[in-house]
């Protein structure tokens, strides 16, 4: 994932626009550092973690829906159906909708070919008669699928609320972008997380064992390590933090006292209490998440939540549109 480059005679591994996106994050106010970048090595396997945590009740609601809907999927999802994942396969979650719908195809798409690679391994090596086309691309853009499952109808999946982490603007263009890949008459799975009381949302984000709080301040680690960072981790401390206008939980890095550090040989300073801004989560009611997937482009035909209702999973059909009144 990491190109490795050189500069001013020195190698650098940094990517390019990691670097981009922390220096101008850091410049603006206020300041953000874009959530894609905390999935390194370390904060991927911390994000595994954080899906086992008590207080972390999406994976484990989501999860136990599919189970659950395995019936109603295999009569909604037409026969030998080509599925398409946004986002590399969970060994968790894939198989239950491979299960259900038994598929002609699976195609994973991910920007990222390590983790790509790593999810086709497990799952061609638990189905070995699966067709899979792992598909290294950046599918917030529309798509050329692969040929072999031109004729196949298609279902989209798109779990774990990660529709979440965009601000609305981002997500109706992902879901059009979705729409344009997969074609008309494509279906779409997607889960999403539902509004609910906030202490239950702001524990979730900030676990008593403080897996979130090291998975959020390993992006301080990460900025230390590939971009020359002198960033002293002790200054900053986990937020989350509820954001009732927005709906969404909001992840910040705090300054706990005015400090000042290089990247990359540029001087920046905090002052104490100042935070840089690191993730949104959005969560969604019924009637949001329904008009989130019109405005998309995704009619929603099936929707299916745990008995606590925390948690949704939505499947929807990129109808004909019809002329408005
Ligand atoms: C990946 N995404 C859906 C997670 C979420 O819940 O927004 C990321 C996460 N951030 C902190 N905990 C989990």
């Amino acid at each position: 994932m990491l190109k490795p480059e050189i500069e001013d005679g020195q190698a650098s591994l940094a990517d390019p626009q990691f670097r981009a996106d922390v220096l101008a994050g850091l410049e603006r106010r206020p300041r953000a550092i874009p959530a894609r970048w905390f999935y390194d090595r370390r904060g991927s396997e911390l994000f595994e973690q954080i899906t086992d945590l008590p207080e972390y009740y999406p994976t484990r609601t989501e999860t136990s829906i599919l189970a659950q809907i395995a019936t109603e999927l295999a009569r909604q999802v037409p026969p030998h159906a080509a599925l398409v994942e946004f986002g590399s396969g969970s060994s968790t979650k894939t198989p239950l909708v491979i299960d259900a719908i038994a598929p002609s195809a699976y195609v994973p798409i991910d920007i990222s070919g390590e983790f790509l690679r790593d999810s086709s391994r497990v799952l061609s090596t638990a189905y070995p008669d699966l067709l899979v086309l792992p598909f290294e691309a950046d599918f917030t853009r529309p798509l050329a699928l692969p040929r072999t499952i031109a004729d196949a109808p298609k279902l989209g999946f798109f779990p774990g609320s990660t529709i979440g982490n965009l601000i609305p603007l981002a997500a109706v263009d992902l879901l059009r972008a979705m729409r344009a890949s997969l074609g008309q008459g494509a279906q779409l799975l997607i889960g999403m997380d539902r509004i609910k009381d906030k202490d239950v949302l702001e524990r979730a984000y900030d676990d008593a064992a403080g897996v979130t709080a090291a998975f959020n301040m390993n992006l301080i680690g990460r900025i230390n390590r590939e971009l020359d960072g002198t960033i002293p981790e002790d200054a900053f401390r986990h937020r989350a933090i509820w954001n009732d206008d927005r709906a969404r939980i909001e992840m910040h890095l705090e300054a706990t006292r005015d400090v000042s550090f290089t990247v990359e040989g540029r001087d920046f300073s905090i002052a104490s209490g100042e935070t840089i801004h690191t993730e949104n989560s959005h969560k969604y009611g019924a009637r949001d998440a329904r008009i989130l997937l019109r405005a998309g482009g995704w009619t929603p035909v099936a929707e299916w939540t745990d008995p606590d209702g925390l948690f949704a999973v939505y499947l929807a059909e990129a109808q004909e549109p019809r002329p408005a009144p």
